[in-house]
């Protein structure tokens, strides 16, 4: 099957078996305590993660904060992560089948955030620049965003060669586009290194970065 961009029907098909791989739960584990320790949540925060999938990420994180919007476009991603959050009895995490890239007049519209963060999501998404503008309209005065991804891969990173993504991003053009959607960059660092056979069957290491960024002024609707 030929996959598009933000193919939902692709994540709904993987949703029952996403949390079964033990590398994908190790590196979003990695991702919520390096979140944890640059951003420094606390209780007053209104965070929202995005393509936050079964909620490996969010559910480390949702302690920290006052309350937490999960956004995803797969139902059956977030099907999987509704089941965590009433067996454990989570109160502050709403889940919501949400796209950005579409627009925030949404669900989200009107509301504000201390807090937007995601995980290997933004390569899944086309125009990114668009992307972080719709983030930093969602985003207060002096928030961050704190975004996990890919540093740019050889291509072979993804199993399937007809997926629609991003082949990981070039730090200094994303602090740009960051700059651009009214998000000042703070740090950049390596949180983690996946180390895999890739679709040539060759082990290649595949860094991910946490870039963090704070909003310093309004977002300029072109
Ligand atoms: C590679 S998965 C990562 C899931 C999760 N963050 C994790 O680390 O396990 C990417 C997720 O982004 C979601 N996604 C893709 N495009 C999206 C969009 N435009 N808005 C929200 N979620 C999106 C997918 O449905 C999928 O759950």
């Amino acid at each position: 099957m030929v996959e598009k961009w933000n193919s939902a029907d692709k994540f709904n098909r993987e949703a029952s078996q996403w949390d079964e791989n033990p590398q994908r739960r190790a590196v979003a584990l990695g991702v919520a305590q390096a979140i944890i320790a640059a951003v420094k949540p606390v209780k007053t925060m209104r965070a929202l993660e995005f393509g936050c999938g079964t909620g490996l990420v969010s559910l480390e994180i949702a302690q920290f904060v006052k309350t937490l919007s999960a956004i995803d476009t797969s139902t059956e991603m977030l099907a999987v992560l509704q089941a965590k959050i009433s067996r454990s009895g989570i109160t502050n995490i709403e889940t919501s089948c949400t796209n950005l890239s579409a627009s925030t007049e949404s669900a989200l519209n009107e509301q504000q955030f201390e807090l937007i963060y995601s995980s290997m999501t933004l390569h899944h998404i086309d125009d990114t620049a668009a992307f972080l503008n719709n983030v930093s309209t969602l985003l207060s005065l002096g928030g961050i965003v704190a975004i996990t991804d890919l540093d740019l891969e050889d291509g072979l990173f993804h199993d399937d060669p007809l997926e629609h993504v991003h082949h990981g991003f070039d730090r200094k053009e994303l602090a740009a586009l960051l700059n651009g959607a009214g998000l000042q960059v703070t740090s950049f660092e390596t949180i983690y290194t996946f180390n895999k056979t890739n679709r040539a069957g060759i082990i290649a290491s595949y860094p991910v970065f946490l870039v963090t960024a704070t909003k310093n002024k309004p977002v300029t609707q072109e």
